[in-house]
């Protein structure tokens, strides 16, 4: 027999924020077990926790596994996440020496699967398409004491053309203001100072469950009276669902940050027809200067795929100008990856690997220097730091600005968890360097 007792765990992420909080209440569940921490190489028990957004995610995962397989160690091998969603039992055939394969929407059943693996010795799967809201988020075990990550709607009813997303992770499915609320008020008592609201699409909130009557910008009121909740921030708009109750939101509550991850994705209305985005470029810089006039200090984010098929050089360069129109102050840049169950499949990838990479380059120079301006804007204006940490060199704290700008500044380690006001003194790469002034 394989397997023997469990009382080491070591865990392997990939992906999105979505899996780091799953990690964490996977993790709650194994510390409940009675397992510790441990190395990779030593740990009895190894999950690799998946994302299969990009052909170069799932790849970096199968090259581990057949590695793992030649090494012929007594550890239980797991695989939760994304990619257990997108290939299921067939990661068994693939790497016999895989013992269990939890889908995104199963991580409550861990310890069951565990149990049953190890009294079994069989391979073991869990991979339902709906997420039946019992999971226990109370649970997570999270490792920054200050910034916590808290999930309020799970799955994507989107369908954009290219993503994954809608498969691996099933339907929305929204969780109730009330247990959303009590997680944030317990993170608040445990010193917590800034949460980040999570799901594909948070402007969908509530929409699943109107009994609730509880929309996205309700939500943010009822947290933002939670005393000594610093900082609220939300990710992903889907720019198709916000209101403009929401951009009053942002505007009026003292907790919510002004940085809106706001994904254009193209500036073509054709590509973005063929990726069912649903707003045309147009719609899109409307709502973008309905949002700067609302929120006069709005930062925005956005995510951009290059080369999706069919995209024309000329197309690209309509990116290109919304991009430089907009002003984006982060940004998450991607060539196109064709993946298998999407609708996209149907269409050839018929951008060169050496034009999308162009593309890309491109896009990144514009990015890096907007980024640049933007900071010399910044010298000598004040601005808000979250101070979360020690810098890596010792002599400075590391804090973040409301929209989300690195920050480092001198000040006493026991005024981490403060939130300080920072005179921008200079820059050093893409960190702000600063003085406090409170
Ligand atoms: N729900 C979020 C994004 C989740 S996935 C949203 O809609 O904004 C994160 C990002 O990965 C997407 O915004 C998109 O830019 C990128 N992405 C998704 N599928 C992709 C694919 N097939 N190829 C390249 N990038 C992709
Ligand atoms: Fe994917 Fe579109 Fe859903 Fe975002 S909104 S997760 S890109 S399907
Ligand atoms: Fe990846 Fe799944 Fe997140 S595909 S980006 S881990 S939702």
């Amino acid at each position: 027999m394989k397997k023997r007792n469990l009382s080491t765990y070591h865990f392997r992420t990939y992906g999105c924020q979505m899996n780091e909080l799953d990690t964490e209440i996977m993790v709650g569940i194994l510390k409940q077990r009675g397992l510790e921490e441990s190395s990779e190489e030593d740990a009895d028990l190894l999950i690799f926790n998946t994302c299969s957004i990009r052909d170069l995610a799932e790849r970096k995962v199968m090259g581990k596994l057949g590695q793992l397989g030649r090494r012929q160690k007594n550890q239980v091998i797991g695989v939760t996440g994304c990619m257990a969603m997108a290939k299921k039992s067939s990661l068994f055939r693939k790497f016999p020496h895989l013992d269990f394969v939890l889908g995104t929407n199963n991580i409550s059943n861990l310890d069951a699967v565990l149990d049953e693996v190890l009294t079994t010795n069989t391979q073991v799967f869990r991979t339902e398409d709906r997420f039946e809201e019992n999971l226990d988020y109370f649970i997570a075990h999270r490792k920054d004491p200050i910034k916590a990550h808290v999930s309020i709607i799970r799955g994507c009813d989107k369908f954009c053309t290219y993503c994954v997303v809608p498969y691996t992770r099933g339907q929305e499915v929204s969780r109730s203001p009330d247990s959303i609320v009590e997680e944030c008020q317990k993170l608040v008592d445990a010193g917590y100072k800034e949460i980040t609201l999570l799901g594909q699409n948070v402007n969908s909130y509530g929409k699943d469950q109107k009994e609730w009557n509880c929309l996205f910008h309700d939500l943010l009121y009822r947290l933002d009276k939670i005393p000594g909740l610093l900082r609220i921030r939300f990710m992903t708009s889907h720019p198709v669902d916000i209101t403009k109750e929401l951009m009053y939101a942002i505007r009026d509550l003292p907790s919510s940050c002004n940085l809106v991850h706001f994904p254009v994705q193209a500036g073509s209305s054709r590509i973005l027809k063929k990726m069912h985005r649903i707003y045309t470029k147009e719609e899109y810089l409307e709502k973008v200067a309905l949002l700067k006039e609302i929120v006069p200090n709005v930062a925005l984010g956005t995510d951009i795929i290059v080369g999706f098929p069919t995209e024309t050089r000329e197309e690209f360069e309509e990116t290109y100008k919304v991009f430089e129109d907009v002003g984006y102050d982060v940004a998450f840049l991607y060539t196109y990856s064709p993946r298998k169950g999407t609708p996209a499949m149907r269409w050839k990838d018929d951008v060169s690997p050496e034009e999308k990479d162009f593309r890309l380059k491109k896009l990144m120079d514009l990015y890096a220097t907007i980024a640049a301006e933007k900071r010399s804007h910044m010298l000598g204006a004040s601005v808000q730091v979250l101070l979360e940490r020690e810098n890596k060199d010792q002599k400075h704290l590391y804090g973040r600005t409301r929209c989300w700008k690195k920050v480092i500044c001198e000040a006493d380690p026991s005024q981490i968890g403060q939130e300080v006001s920072v005179k921008i003194t200079g820059f050093h790469h893409q960190t702000l360097i600063g003085e406090v002034v409170s």
